[in-house]
């Protein structure tokens, strides 16, 4: 029987509960070279090292060619006019010739200057006069969205924190946020979900069966795209105060958005804010329950939540790996040479338990103050969403450990979801004693 990889073993399902002490072995060796050609960066320094060098990208299609994922495993649809095709040319660059599904990702998955032209305009309309922000402006609405979802368990023993809570308040946000109709909400979190099923497969399904799912969920992408142009079409129309109406009206020194930019842009926000912020939230919920000093503190001194939620960003992260790099060219680091056209991939929940660079860090911590973690990445790429992600999670586990009685696991570990990327627990059944 052949040896899996320690990474391979990080993609396992079966150590999906707990990848820490595996990461800990990665560590040993901060670059290691899979047998695919790839990289693997576990250690803190070498990971934000990567994250602000200009060598590294973020757009798949400069791997070289054998390095590429086989044609029509993407989920992004075809070139928008206003974008550079990728770097051509280059011995190790890959061709666009005959492959029908050649793809402009969107900004998360493009480089400079597509990148920060692109950010920049979706960033236009939370800026001044909006300031201080739209995200500010949630909170009251936030903290009335939780507390429905907890007059929903009264009179309940058990409930499961990802179904009945987790999953409605960053659903419900997010579709706000982008000027989605409530009576949309349902579908859009369907396809969301169905998109992410395909982002990392068990590696143990054959070959056919993971391209058959990719396939799927690269439709079920067509079908989101879709949808965001008719509902862009709604608000040109008819401009609400909701940011899709910002990126189509509300522009400012590098112009108005291309459309194919604001339904790509658009659609990684409802995806990128959606499932992240759930497992945050489960995974904070399941922290607190196996740390019940922390429960009793965040309880009787709610000012807390904000180290605690930046605690849970490092301990345990919802992005635990960055899969997605490209290095630009040969780069030497920690005594290896990762080679041109090479996927790199960076273990952020690695280097958060990094020795290196935190003190005692298997332990958790809500008092640390040292805490510069990588929860919400680094460089030019770091999260858009991290301040609305921030509030969410702090309100809602205010919220749940003031309101619910004598709240236990109702068993550990809990089951997870497939993904090793996207981490987090598939439901987190929780028994209660009552509401308050
Ligand atoms: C990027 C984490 C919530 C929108 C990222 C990245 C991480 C991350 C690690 C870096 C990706 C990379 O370097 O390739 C998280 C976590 C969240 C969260 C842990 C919740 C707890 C959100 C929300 C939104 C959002 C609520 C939308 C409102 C984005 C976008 C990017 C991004 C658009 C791409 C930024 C760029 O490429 O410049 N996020 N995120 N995220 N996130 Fe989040």
């Amino acid at each position: 029987m052949i040896q899996k990889s320690l990474y391979e073993q990080v993609l396992d399902y079966a150590n999906r509960a707990n990848p820490y002490p595996l990461y800990a072995q990665l560590r040993q060796t901060p670059v290691t070279r899979q047998t695919d050609g790839s990289y693997v960066v576990s250690t803190y320094r070498e990971i934000v090292s990567l994250l602000h060098d200009p060598r590294i990208g973020s757009d798949f299609r400069k791997l070289s060619v054998h390095n590429r994922p086989p044609a029509g495993l993407s989920t992004n649809k075809e070139p928008a006019s206003k974008n550079q095709a990728p770097e051509a040319g280059t011995e190790t660059s890959a061709s666009n010739e005959g492959s029908e599904t050649e793809v402009v990702p969107s900004f998360i998955g493009l480089d400079p200057p597509e990148h920060d032209r692109i950010r920049r305009q979706a960033t236009w309309p939370f800026g001044p006069p909006h300031t201080p922000g739209r995200v500010a402006d949630m909170e009251s609405e936030l903290i009335c969205l939780a507390n429905r979802q907890i007059d929903t368990m009264k009179g309940k023993s058990s409930i499961d924190i990802v179904e009945d809570f987790a999953y409605p308040i960053p659903v419900t946000m997010i579709s706000e946020l982008l000027g989605v109709p409530p009576e949309d909400q349902a579908r859009l979190h369907a396809l969301s979900e169905a998109i992410i099923e395909g982002i990392d497969l068990d590696p143990q399904k054959s070959q056919e069966e993971r391209k058959r799912r990719q396939e799927q969920s690269g439709q079920t992408f067509k079908d989101l795209e879709q949808y965001m142009e008719a509902l862009i079409e709604r608000h040109r129309k008819h401009p609400g105060s909701d940011l899709l109406s910002g990126l189509i009206t509300d522009y400012g020194p590098d112009g108005p958005m291309a459309q194919s930019d604001i339904v790509s842009t658009a659609s990684l926000l409802l995806i990128a804010g959606h499932e992240t912020t759930v497992n945050l939230i489960t995974n904070g919920m399941l922290t607190l329950l196996r740390h019940p000093d922390a429960l009793e503190r965040l309880r009787r001194q709610p000012n807390l939540v904000i180290r605690l939620v930046e605690e849970l960003l490092r301990y345990e992260p919802p992005v635990q790996i960055l899969p997605n790099r490209v290095a630009l060219a040969d780069i030497t680091i920690a005594g290896t040479i990762i080679q041109k056209g090479s996927p790199v991939i960076l273990l952020l929940a690695s280097g958060n338990r990094d020795p290196a660079r935190f003190h005692d860090p298997d332990k958790f911590d809500p008092d640390r103050r040292d805490n510069m973690h990588l929860g919400f990445g680094s460089g030019i790429h770091y999260c858009y969403g991290a301040p609305l992600a921030r509030l969410e999670t702090q309100i809602a586990l205010t919220e749940l450990v003031r309101r619910l009685e004598n709240p236990r696991l109702a068993y550990d570990p809990p089951p997870y979801r497939q993904s090793a990327t996207l981490r987090g627990p598939r439901h987190l059944t929780v028994e209660i004693d009552g509401v308050r």
